[in-house]
């Protein structure tokens, strides 16, 4: 019996690729379990049996044992041998808690990724006249306030078949994900990434696929060749990119949407920047609306602290997250709602929209312009980040730390850790544009490539 399986497994890695590395290996028997092929408690081979079958070293089958375990999908029972188990995630935001383990406080922390509390519009208003509670009638009402839903299907990018509010765009992309992606699954992220993005789906047991950025977007050759491996998912950020600043051009977004309508992954659109992102919103939902499930989150607009994001799109996808949190939560506060509904329709909301969005773009462009004159690299025309590319990822950190000053490392966020990068929230730099030029060149220093302050190219540098 073993033996059979031992071939069956040879097989089902000779189907995929024939990818025998520990991640190939890993991934293959995720995927049997998943489909059943390895039920709940079938004993696996022996590490010894398997390498051998496959040709490879036994510390490449221990490693993809290891991967299986971390994400619970198997468990070694002592002498009885390795079975098969529920698949639950170690838990946790393991990449996350690096973006922000720097040491401590700081003066100016500009790792955090947030937006600038001053520039998010004043709730007193509005809260004031949500004074009623009785907006709940029974537990099985609809989940979005009808206004809001209005509201949110007059201004989507496309037709949603579906749509509903959740708490947050994490929240979103949690939901979607534990509807869409299951063990063993290829799922295609931008290489960098949103850290717990990465987390989430490797808690899910799916093997990330990173397909680097260029100044338009996810690149169209990377992505052709990941769609080579059949993800589920495809996820991304079509504008103001978390951590690379960067907005998908009209453009691309076509050849994206071209490519990926040959393929049948879910397309899942993070519009985390939502109304403070300057750029002009594409959506691969245009042309591909019932593949397309977009997300569009309030927090960096109108507030974190509301929780509110809305997701609308593919109408299977949208339903199974509605319907399966009607065993949770149930729906996102309507209190919380009627408050966004009065902000969304409030002009004066609308105004200091329009001021954040105007502030953000001084401050990147202050230091845009100070990194172009130094010639340092980086990426990021929209949003609040900023993503540098620094000599050395922990010696920048450490320059900067003793300065007061806070940044995010770029390793978390990367798929493949390949480059040592920054990402600096430059939208939180308050103050006169010498301030900002000021703290530039601080950035500059520690980024350590590109030209100093007097014109003296580093050694060893472009
Ligand atoms: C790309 C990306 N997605 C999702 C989120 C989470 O947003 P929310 O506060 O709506 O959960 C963030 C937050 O910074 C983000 O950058």
């Amino acid at each position: 019996m073993l033996n059979d399986l031992v071939d069956i497994i040879v097989d089902a890695i000779a189907d995929a690729d024939d990818d025998h590395s520990a991640r190939g290996i890993a991934a293959a028997i995720g995927r049997m379990i998943t489909a059943g092929t390895l039920p709940l408690d079938a004993r696996l081979p022996t590490v010894r049996a398997l390498s051998k079958a496959l040709g490879v070293s036994p510390t490449t089958v221990s490693e993809a044992w290891q991967t299986l375990a971390a994400v619970g999908a198997i468990e070694a029972r002592g002498r009885l041998g390795t079975f098969v188990r529920q698949p639950v995630g170690p838990g946790g935001p393991q990449r996350y808690r690096r973006v922000t383990e720097g040491p401590g406080h700081f003066a100016l922390d500009l790792s955090s990724g947030t937006p600038d509390p001053e520039l998010l519009p004043d709730l007193a208003k509005v809260v004031a006249l949500v004074s009623r509670q009785s907006l709940t009638s029974s537990y099985l009402d609809q989940p979005v306030l009808p206004e809001l839903d209005t509201i949110l299907r007059n201004s989507w990018p496309f037709p949603a078949e579906d749509l509903t509010v959740v708490d947050g765009a994490m929240d979103a992309l949690d939901r979607i994900a534990q509807v869409v992606v299951r063990l063993g699954d290829r799922v295609v992220v931008e290489n960098p990434t949103f850290p717990p993005l990465i987390d989430l789906l490797e808690q899910l047991g799916a093997e990330v696929i990173g397909v680097d950025l260029d100044a338009e977007g996810i690149s169209v050759d990377g992505l052709r060749a990941a769609l080579e491996q059949h993800p589920t998912a495809v996820f991304l950020q079509p504008r103001a990119q978390n951590p690379t600043g960067i907005t998908m051009t009209a453009r691309r977004c076509i050849a994206v949407s071209k490519l990926l309508a040959d393929s049948d992954a879910v397309i899942v659109e993070d519009d985390h920047s939502g109304d403070i992102a300057s750029g002009e919103l594409v959506s691969i939902g245009t042309r591909l609306p019932r593949r397309t499930v977009h997300i569009r989150s309030f927090s960096k607009s109108h507030g974190p602290d509301l929780r509110l994001a809305a997701v609308g799109g593919a109408g299977d996808v949208v339903s199974a997250v509605a319907n399966r949190r009607l065993l949770g939560p149930g729906w996102s506060s309507r209190i919380l709602q009627a408050v966004l509904v009065g902000l969304l329709n409030d002009p004066a909301t609308a105004k200091m929209l329009r001021t954040a969005r105007d502030e953000y773009a001084r401050r990147r462009t202050l230091v845009t312009a100070v990194f172009d004159e130094r010639r340092v690299p980086f990426t990021g025309t929209d949003g609040i980040n900023l993503w540098l590319h620094v000599n050395d990822e922990r010696s920048a950190l450490l320059t900067l730390a003793a300065q007061g000053i806070g940044a995010a490392p770029g390793e978390p966020f990367m798929v493949r850790d390949d480059a040592d990068f920054l990402r600096v929230t430059v939208g939180l730099l308050q103050g006169s544009d010498d301030d900002i030029n000021a703290v530039a060149h601080r950035l500059a220093d520690a980024a350590g490539l590109g030209q100093d302050r007097f014109g003296v190219r580093r050694p060893g540098q472009r």
